[in-house]
């Protein structure tokens, strides 16, 4: 398919299944030469620890932070690898975007999960709204996780909880109640784990799902590593209605966010800014406005101690 070419579109069916599932597969979302260049590019990002300075490589259970982790995430690849900016995948992820959340979609953040071959670690049960520092706002926001080799079961693809996304934030605690820890985990009292739809996939096949859809992966234990890449999109954030209470972010003391506030203090800031005025298309003033909401959540969550929170 070329640049050129009808945007991505959904079936009427896909639309209503997300709807009432909160989360969809979808067979295929780009080429599979674009799938084995974005393999190779994304690796060697792994290989080269790419961002770990900056706090946006990091083992998401906080057991091994090295490199060497079981579970490794990177955010922003695309600020490290140019070419990550143009890419089908991209654009048929936000025309998905604009299907199912509307015309106001916009690219929130993304993200690159690397699960090591024979003992690459699961990811624990979680909604991703529930990693929100802020209880200021609300969000609407769905992820495109595409795997980048074919993923089964044993080699930890996506596991849903049917239409848990209408069941509003769920309480969450820090993964083995460490803070240093950055992965939460949804309390195993508020759900049952035997509703879960495990969704393999082949490469170049994408799996949808909102935000406030129960997801988790399990371990790896084939000799392949597990190579995925994530796209997030969300609409503007609207002030919360309801008292949230997202407890489990407090005290937060991962090694990645230690690394990033030294980052951002000795200049990154700079750095940072024309980069998300760049991914955001700051120039835009709709999108400016929207960056600045979520600046405040951003700011208030990195420096908790410095912040007057307003309530
Ligand atoms: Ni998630």
């Amino acid at each position: 398919m070329s640049a050129a070419s009808a945007p991505f579109e959904l079936s009427a069916d896909q639309v209503a299944s997300f709807r009432e599932r909160g989360f969809l597969v979808v067979p295929s979302i780009t080429s599979a030469s674009e799938v084995a260049s974005l393999r190779d590019t994304l690796q060697q990002l792994f290989d080269r620890r790419a961002g770990w300075h900056e706090g946006a490589q990091f083992g998401l259970l906080g057991d091994a932070d090295d490199g060497e982790a079981s579970l490794t995430q990177l955010v922003q690849p695309v600020n490290y690898a140019p070419e990550l900016r143009d890419t089908e995948f991209r654009r048929n992820a936000a025309a998905i975007a604009k299907q199912l959340l509307g015309d106001a979609a916009m690219p929130s953040f993304e993200h690159s999960i690397l699960k090591r071959a024979h003992d690459g670690a699961a990811t624990p049960w979680h909604q991703d709204e529930a990693y929100r520092a802020s209880d200021a706002f609300e969000y609407e926001q769905l992820s495109i996780w595409m795997p980048l080799q074919d993923v089964s079961e044993e080699q930890g693809c996506m596991q849903y909880i049917p239409g848990s996304h209408r069941r509003g934030i769920l309480p969450h605690h820090r993964v083995k109640g460490d803070q240093a820890a950055h992965s939460i985990e949804c309390d195993r009292s508020t759900f049952d784990p035997q509703m879960a739809v495990a969704c393999p996939l082949s490469a170049g096949g994408a799996v949808i799902h909102l935000g406030r859809t129960l997801h988790c992966a399990g371990a790896n234990t084939t000799a392949v590593a597990r190579l995925a890449y994530v796209l997030a999109f969300e609409l503007p954030p609207q002030p919360a209605t309801t008292p949230r209470d997202f407890h489990w972010n407090a005290g937060r003391a991962s090694a990645e966010l230690a690394r990033r506030r030294r980052w951002l203090l000795r200049g990154g800031i700079v750095i940072e800014v024309v980069r998300r005025a760049r991914y955001h298309e700051l120039y835009r003033p709709r999108r400016l406005a929207f960056e600045l909401r979520r600046l405040i959540d951003r700011v208030t969550a990195l420096f908790p101690h410095r912040v007057v929170r307003r309530r």
